[in-house]
């Protein structure tokens, strides 16, 4: 477990994509990978927010070090877009942060089974959490993996790394937030799988698992009860723990958590898990032949 950190990577003038970055998060590791030297591919759904941080870390810079875009991630055209604006800016996409991300939204009525009868009408779920934080973020994995595949080596050794935003929910499930959580764990089995097959292939990919941290996620009067018992996350922190896993960082397939000042690289469960590997390894290897991973 770590509470401080060593000697952050050296980014300078590498290049970073971002989703989410109008606000928390994504704004603040924005603001870090400009002062730390990075150009910056600004998008969210918020788009005045994205225009007007570009033209601050442009006018600081006194050149151009950030270009914003609209991008609601879970459009896919938006996303090639603003990464062909970034590439034609700056050349090259060393960083993908697929980070954007809303909290639980209801997906179906709650079970009061006194209020309900087969004659009621059954509802179409609503599956937006899922949509953004799990599609949206795999739209911007797939655009990394395609990206980083067509570029040649950065001065690091890598063709890029991708850093995905799960969360505490990706370890834990939650009694209230099923959507929220099976879309959390789902990036974390992804981040896991995916980095095992880029591997030796000069790509890394890694998530973060903050715990609750004060942004915009849920209105500021849902962290007074976390201030009084002293159990909020510090966002500076959190955006420590993406910086740490870029530059000449080998760090590939971590799922960082981040509870108050301690980070851990969480470990798989292994729960029986040899004596099931008979059986799914062979799983594996069908799929590999078929897919042309491995003979
Ligand atoms: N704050 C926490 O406690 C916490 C903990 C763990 C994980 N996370 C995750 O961190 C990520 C960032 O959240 P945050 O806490 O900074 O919240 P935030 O609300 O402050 O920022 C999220 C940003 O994402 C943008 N966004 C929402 N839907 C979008 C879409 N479809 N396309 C593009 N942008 C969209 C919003 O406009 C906003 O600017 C999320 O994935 C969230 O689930 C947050």
């Amino acid at each position: 477990m770590s509470t401080t950190m060593v000697a952050l990577p050296d980014i300078k003038d590498d290049v970073a994509f971002i989703t989410g970055a109008a606000s928390g998060i994504g704004y603040a590791l924005t603001k870090e990978l400009a002062t730390r030297g990075a150009r910056v591919i600004i998008t969210d759904i918020q788009e005045t927010t994205c225009q007007t941080l570009a033209s601050e870390l442009n006018r600081e810079a006194g050149e151009t070090v950030a270009v914003a875009a609209k991008v609601d991630t879970t459009s896919w055209d938006e996303q090639v877009a603003a990464y062909e604006l970034g590439k034609q800016t700056f050349g090259r996409v060393d960083y993908f942060f697929a980070n954007a991300g809303i909290v639980e939204a209801m997906w179906i009525p709650r079970f009061e089974a006194d209020k309900f009868d087969v004659e009621t009408p059954i509802e179409k779920p609503n599956l937006k959490t899922t949509e953004i934080n799990y599609i949206g973020q795999l739209n911007t994995a797939a655009l990394a993996l395609q990206v980083f595949q067509r570029q040649e080596l950065n001065r690091h050794g890598f063709r890029g790394k991708l850093v995905l935003t799960s969360s505490i929910y990706g370890f834990f499930h939650s009694v209230t937030m099923p959507m929220y959580c099976s879309s959390k764990s789902g990036i974390l089995a992804f981040t896991r799988s995916t980095s095992d097959l880029h591997k030796g292939k000069n790509i890394t990919i890694n998530c973060i698992c903050p715990n609750a941290t004060p942004t915009n996620i849920v209105p500021p009067d849902f962290f007074i009860a976390f201030r009084e018992q002293d159990v909020l996350t510090p966002l500076d922190f959190v955006i420590e723990q993406y910086i740490s896993v870029l530059g000449a960082s080998q760090d590939n397939g971590k799922a960082i958590g981040v509870y108050k000042r301690n980070a851990w690289d969480h470990p798989l469960d292994t729960y029986r898990r040899e004596e099931n590997r008979a059986s799914y390894g062979l799983i594996d290897d069908g799929v590999a032949k078929a897919f042309g991973y491995w003979d």
